[in-house]
């Protein structure tokens, strides 16, 4: 099994679609063995998104992921990287799958609801920069 990082964004906190969202991922059987809601700072936003400073959407990336609570979570499951980003769905609402988070709840490409890991390195980071291990109950 394996481990992913997922951060359930402002603009799904706000509209209050925590259950809904995880209702997908448990549906797909992945299981929340860590979860919590915080406030990010901007820069704390900045330090999360770090591999995106270069990109052009970076300031608006990180004062929104700073404009209200997140859910950041660990899901754990078989292939949970992949199955996780498969529940996501694209990163623009547009071209994401039916059925998919994104799909049913995304306001736009910014503001997309959820985060995803990518990758088992930065699945691991970005795990290690929410939770210490004493927090994950699998
Ligand atoms: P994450 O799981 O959040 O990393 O999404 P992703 O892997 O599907 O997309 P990517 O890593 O390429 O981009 C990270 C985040 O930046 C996206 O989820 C969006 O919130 C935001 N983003 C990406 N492209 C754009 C864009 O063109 N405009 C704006 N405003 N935000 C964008
Ligand atoms: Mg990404």
């Amino acid at each position: 099994t394996e481990r992913t990082l997922s951060i359930i964004k402002p603009d799904a906190t706000k509209r209050n679609l925590t259950g809904k969202i995880n209702a997908k991922f448990e549906e797909a059987g992945l299981r929340i063995v860590a979860q919590k809601r915080i406030h990010l700072s901007k820069a704390q936003a900045g330090t999360f998104y770090a591999v995106h400073a270069e990109r052009p959407f970076y300031d608006e990336l990180c004062e929104f992921m700073a404009s209200g609570p997140v859910v950041v979570q660990v899901l754990e499951g078989e292939s949970a990287i992949a199955k996780n980003r498969e529940v996501m769905g694209a990163t623009n609402p547009a071209d994401a799958a039916q059925g998919t988070v994104r799909a049913e709840f995304a306001e736009s490409v910014g503001e997309n609801s959820v985060h995803g890991s990518d990758a088992p390195e930065t699945a691991a980071e970005e795990i290690s920069y929410f939770f210490s291990g004493l927090e994950l109950v699998g």
